[in-house]
């Protein structure tokens, strides 16, 4: 493909858009960064050769059907959810993602979130900004002490590892997990306990982190009965996705008590976020900054045009998806 003809859905760090447009003529950028709606995602697919989306893109089955163009989509972002891929290939579409390079920057999210909750960050920020913090006492916001405590990890892979050498050897945590993968590479924690259901983990943790992919699989995995399985001081922290968890079932947990706290970067039908949830102090709430530093977002991007460069020049993309 000579002169391919690319969308690219949002806006990405200025010094690669300028690198994008400088290699290929025909680049079409999304200047207002506005979402695009599922008519503009069906006319890209229909009239470009190469679609660049991210997360905030829905692409379903139904978007692949009639006349397509594209033959590519190099998705920014490791989860590709948000993509119908089995009928992106079904159409002859080439799909590829951005794993590792967010991996730490992630689990730095995962860790922010999991430190918030357990101290109450949230709570005593709004309180000083609002002008009522009447000054220090023994007893106000004593949150939970995250030394010493047990962190159990859903989803052992390359984040959920990174989480977990996090804890243990920065904050001198303990780790059990479940992985549903007969195997998992190395992740780097020796004494780190591998259990045999996700309910053993939720029953065992202070300190529950989700690192499993978004999607069907694990649709409301952590429904209400799972959560009646975690002690009631634990906390459930996700910067997954946001559909693994039923957040009804959460916010009522998180308003009874049947746990402690929760710290969430994800949501289902994002970007609105539950009422239920936002009137609650007990949970952490932050818009999907996962993976959201310069450099992360940077590699990211280069890593879009890798795989591109790739799928044009005739190789097999390095991430490829399908
Ligand atoms: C990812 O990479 O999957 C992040 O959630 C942002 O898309």
């Amino acid at each position: 493909m000579l002169e391919p003809t690319i969308v690219v859905t949002r806006r990405w760090p200025a010094p690669v858009e300028k690198e994008l447009v400088r290699r290929y003529r025909s680049v079409r950028l999304n200047q207002d960064d506005v979402p695009l709606g599922p008519d503009e995602l069906k006319a890209a697919l229909r009239d470009a050769d190469v679609v660049l989306p991210t997360v905030s893109d829905r692409i379903p089955a139904e978007l692949f059907t009639g006349k397509i163009r594209a033959r590519f989509l190099g998705n920014f972002g490791v989860g590709f959810d948000h993509i119908d891929v089995a009928a992106a290939a079904r159409a002859g579409i080439v799909v590829s993602n951005t794993p590792g390079v967010l991996t730490e920057a992630t689990a730095d999210t995962a860790m922010t979130l999991l430190l918030m909750a357990a101290r109450r960050a949230g709570e005593g920020e709004r309180e000083v900004r609002s002008g009522h913090w009447t000054g220090w006492r023994p007893t106000h916001l004593m949150g939970a002490d995250v030394s010493g405590k047990i962190i159990g990890i859903l989803g052992m892979g390359r984040i959920g590892s990174a989480v977990a050498r996090r804890a243990h050897f920065g904050f001198g945590m303990s780790v059990v997990y479940y992985d549903r993968g007969k195997t998992v590479a190395d992740h780097g924690v020796t004494d780190a306990v591998r259990l045999d259901s996700v309910e053993e983990v939720l029953r065992t943790a202070d300190f529950v982190s989700l690192h499993m992919p978004g999607g069907r699989g694990n649709a409301r995995l952590i429904d209400a009965p799972r959560l009646r399985e975690m002690k009631p001081s634990a906390f459930l922290i996700n910067t997954a996705r946001g559909d693994v968890v039923d957040q009804d079932a959460l916010a009522d947990a998180l308003r009874d008590r049947t746990i402690a706290g929760a710290g969430l970067d994800v949501y289902e039908g994002e970007p609105a976020v539950p009422r239920k949830l936002r009137d609650l102090e007990n949970v952490v709430l932050l818009p999907h900054l996962g993976s959201a530093t310069l450099e992360t977002r940077t590699a990211m991007s280069l890593q879009v045009l890798d795989n591109l460069e790739d799928f044009l020049e005739g190789r097999r993309p390095w991430s490829r998806v399908v």
